[in-house]
């Protein structure tokens, strides 16, 4: 199997004017194609920071970062969105829609920013389907629930069939049930190959999870005695 995603030595430090917050101190971690973690921490811990280097949306302050086989930072700006648009499904913490765009136009919209040939309308509903929203198709988000917005945004990292989801707290407004599917629906397509990594602060959403690592202000360790605690 080869590896998809390898950390190694990341360090982040943003500057508030004069003090410097280390966001990440030493972080290396390795994912393989097609497998699902999750990372736990509390707030503040760096979660989102991490994912926004994975994701190239940010650089390291020291590290590199692999991606199949690219090095993140070999790449210059138009390279790093063209992979990024290819290759990484993002699940942004909070609420991220378009307001004035309907859910259906949402959901497609990375697709067209993709600039792919094709339609994306089959894989849209199939998502929408999967995802129990398709009778939300023609809603706006100020219409949504919380846990619909969040399914919302998972259909739309999912619209280009990544390589790699980057779901940060993917199940923030959802009760029990509705957490269990999305993590079950993660598991499932990391069984078809796509890798997906989770952070989260909620230790309920990970009780499927195999591979668990903890976030604690930035040191990241592996935790699989977790689920027992
Ligand atoms: N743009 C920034 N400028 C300065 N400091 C930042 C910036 N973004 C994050 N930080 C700081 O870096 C640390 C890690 O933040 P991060 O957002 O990665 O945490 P998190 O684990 O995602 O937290 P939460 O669970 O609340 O989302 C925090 O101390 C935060 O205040
Ligand atoms: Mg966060």
């Amino acid at each position: 199997m080869t590896v998809d995603v390898i950390i190694t030595d990341i360090i982040k430090e943003y500057k508030r004017g004069t003090r410097v917050t280390r966001a990440l101190d030493g972080v290396n971690l390795s994912i393989k194609s097609g497998e699902l973690v999750a990372i736990v921490g509390p707030s503040g811990s760096g979660k989102t920071t991490l994912l926004s280097l994975i994701a190239g949306l940010l650089n390291p302050t020291a590290g590199t970062i692999v991606l199949g086989d690219r090095k993140l930072d070999e790449l210059d700006d138009k390279e790093l969105s063209h992979f990024r648009n290819n290759n990484i499904g993002l699940v942004p913490q909070g609420h991220s829609l378009l307001a004035n765009l309907t859910v259906w136009e949402n959901v497609r919209l990375p697709f067209y920013l993709n600039k792919k040939t094709g339609n994306p309308d089959d894989r849209a509903e199939e998502l929408l389907k999967e995802l129990g929203i398709i009778h939300l198709k023609d809603e706006y988000p100020d219409t949504l629930s919380g846990g619909e917005i969040r399914r919302v945004a998972i259909a739309r990292a999912m619209i280009n069939d990544p390589r790699i989801i980057l779901a940060d707290e993917p199940t923030g407004d959802l009760d029990e049930e509705n957490t269990r599917e999305i993590i079950a629906l993660f598991n499932r397509i990391s069984k078809q190959g796509t890798t997906v990594l989770i952070v989260t602060h909620d230790l309920d959403s990970i009780e499927d999870i195999e591979c668990v690592y903890k976030m604690n202000k930035g040191i990241l360790t592996s935790e699989k005695s977790i689920k027992i605690a």
